[in-house]
């Protein structure tokens, strides 16, 4: 398959890795595909990686991931061009927070609306599935507890495109996927980041992932 990441950060660079070590081609897509960042992630994923503008990765992709920090997404769709997404599974991994007054970061959109909405309304015609965005980089991919498995959750409008993102799931190390309905669902799992920084905080300990449970 092919992937187009969207962003040059700690997030894109972990699933890139994910997905081409899983067998898949990615293509990073950058304000700048030739600069320092990009090149770096391209270097670091190995043969199954080249590096592209924003609008490049998105046509290149049969999924496509948002990498990009909430206050620059909207900008980065607009550049990237929506209809490069029509009828694709866009998976949306940002959050929008505000760390205009420090740490703890808030959120700049309120309670009812989110920014998987948000890119969602954007890219009207694509899939977009809220996923990976209530756990920390370092464990995006294959996490490791001695607890066990974590459990990720998940969002969005199309159950087919959930389908889909539940099958990469698996693939990436993580059983238990959990469905919170329609991209709406978005509105409580982009401020989980808030909630998974305070206990950062609060434990000193940053290697943390979620698992309710159950009886
Ligand atoms: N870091 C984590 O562990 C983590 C965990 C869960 C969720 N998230 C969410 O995942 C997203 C990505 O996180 P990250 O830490 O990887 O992000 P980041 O390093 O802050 O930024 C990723 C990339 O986004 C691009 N970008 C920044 N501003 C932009 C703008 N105005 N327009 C277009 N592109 C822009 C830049 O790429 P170029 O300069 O190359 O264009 C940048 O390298 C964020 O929304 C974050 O909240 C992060």
């Amino acid at each position: 398959m092919k992937v187009g990441v969207l962003g040059t950060g700690a997030v894109a660079k972990a699933l890139a890795k994910g997905f081409a070590g899983t067998g898949d081609d990615v293509m990073i897509g950058s304000r700048e595909p030739k600069g320092e960042k990009a090149q770096a992630i391209v270097k670091e994923v190995g043969a199954k990686a080249s590096a592209g503008t924003l609008a490049e990765a998105a046509k290149f992709g049969e999924i496509v991931v948002i990498c990009i920090p909430g206050t620059g997404v909207e900008n980065a769709l607009k550049l990237a061009g929506p209809e490069n997404f029509a009828g694709k599974i866009v998976i949306d991994v940002s959050v929008p927070l505000d760390f205009s007054k420090g740490m703890p970061p808030g959120l700049f959109m309120g309670t009812s609306d989110s920014l998987g909405e948000q890119n969602q309304r954007q890219l009207p015609d694509a899939y977009v599935v809220k996923a990976f965005n209530i756990v920390g980089n370092p464990d995006m991919v294959n996490p490791d507890f001695p607890d066990g498995k974590p459990d990720m959750l998940i969002c969005g409008n199309d159950g087919d495109a959930k389908k889909s993102v539940t099958e990469i799931l698996h693939k990436f190390g993580w059983p238990t996927v959990v469905y919170l309905g329609g991209i709406e669902g978005s509105r409580e799992l982009e401020p989980f980041v808030v909630l998974w920084v305070r206990y950062g905080i609060a434990t000193g300990n940053w290697k943390i992932a979620m698992k309710m449970l159950r009886r």
